[in-house]
């Protein structure tokens, strides 16, 4: 007989077989206000489950998880996509948000905060006169869909190593009609599938900090931008730590959030890392304070029965994360042009 997952059908009202209450009349039915989205009614399960099958889960899949460091944060989106946020149970998505004008109390706040980031790296990107974008590490979709929503001309490919969160953002971006100006691929950023100078402009909301050699993903956005084209992104950065306490809490929290050690640094050594892949920076500033307050303050009205809903596993060993300093930055970086290309451009 095929063994199906711990999953039932949306008909219960919950993705893991507890009862909680729920508000709308399918799992994830309320989309953010403005993804376009809004009226989509989504059933994760059916889209999941289809291709969960072919992924070790239950206690298999969190030994895997611990196993291979390098492909953490794969296994990690495969295993537990729809229970990473606290709470996270109204949308599609895993960030932390961007809180200046948003409040906490408010109705839908996260999914505000989360679009409010979206935003700042977009407007950032300056997407009018850009024809080929990237989102690197593209969660579920929904910023490649925000993309080609607002800039018509643009194809969008959206990076992930995730079966789990493709499978959803493929499903996701055929219900906005946009199956044909945006594709996911399966692929690493370390090893960007795009020819040498293909690409306008590269986004990656809050996935960097995953990567296991962050600098090789900068050298691949220098080498698959065109001349001239642009990274924007935003990031959080585990800062090193400030006494025992600090290394504690950061022994949990890596295993938990997979981030690797060689993540944890001073905003000065990150800015260093894009210098030498070639990009020239022309913003790098932290946002901090207009992520993490608001979004603490967030979580602490959750009720209790949100918090059951993360796997106990992953609660226990990102605990670390309370405690942790951390820092947020927003990077905005280009490939400079070189004389060369720039009479080339002239050319043309
Ligand atoms: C916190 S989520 C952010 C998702 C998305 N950018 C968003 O804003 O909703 C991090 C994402 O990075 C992806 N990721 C992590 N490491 C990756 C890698 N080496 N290559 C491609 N994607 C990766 C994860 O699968 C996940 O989708």
């Amino acid at each position: 007989m095929r063994r199906t997952t711990a999953y039932r059908p949306i008909r219960s009202g919950c993705t893991d077989g507890r009862s909680y209450p729920r508000s709308g009349t399918a799992l994830w039915l309320s989309l953010p206000p403005g993804s376009g989205l809004e009226a989509t009614t989504y059933s994760y399960d059916a889209v999941v489950n289809r291709r969960r099958r072919s992924i070790p889960s239950g206690l298999l899949g969190w030994l895997r998880y611990l196993a291979s460091p390098t492909r953490r944060a794969e296994t990690l989106y495969d295993l537990a996509a729809d229970r990473l946020l606290i709470a996270n149970a109204s949308a599609p998505l895993a960030n932390m948000g961007f809180w200046r004008n948003v409040d906490p109390a408010a109705p839908n706040s996260l999914e505000r905060a989360n679009l409010a980031l979206f935003d700042l790296v977009n407007d950032a990107a300056g997407l009018d006169d850009a024809s080929r974008v990237v989102d690197a590490g593209s969660g579920f979709g929904l910023n490649a869909i925000r993309v080609a929503r607002r800039a018509p001309n643009c194809a969008v490919v959206g990076i992930n190593r995730s079966q789990v969160q493709i499978a959803m953002s493929r499903e996701l971006a055929g219900r906005a009609g946009l199956a044909d100006r945006i594709r996911f691929l399966r692929a690493d950023v370390h090893e960007l599938p795009f020819a040498d100078a293909s690409v306008d402009r590269v986004l990656s909301v809050e996935a960097a900090f995953h990567f296991h050699a962050r600098d090789r993903f900068f050298a691949e956005v220098y080498r698959a931008l065109v001349p001239g084209g642009w990274l924007s992104m935003v990031d959080l950065v585990p800062l090193p730590p400030r006494g025992p306490v600090d290394r504690v809490a950061w022994r949990f929290t890596r295993r938990g959030l997979a981030i690797p050690d060689a993540n944890v640094t001073t905003l000065d050594a990150y800015r260093a890392s894009l210098e030498r892949a070639g990009l020239e920076v022309t913003v790098f500033r932290s946002i901090v304070a207009d992520v993490y307050p608001a979004f603490r303050r967030w979580q602490l009205r959750q009720p209790l029965r949100a918090l059951v809903r993360v796997p106990p596993l992953l609660a226990l060993s990102s605990a670390g994360f309370l405690f942790y300093p951390w820092d947020y930055v927003q990077v905005v970086a280009r490939r400079p042009m070189q004389p060369h290309d720039v009479l080339r451009a002239r050319g043309r």
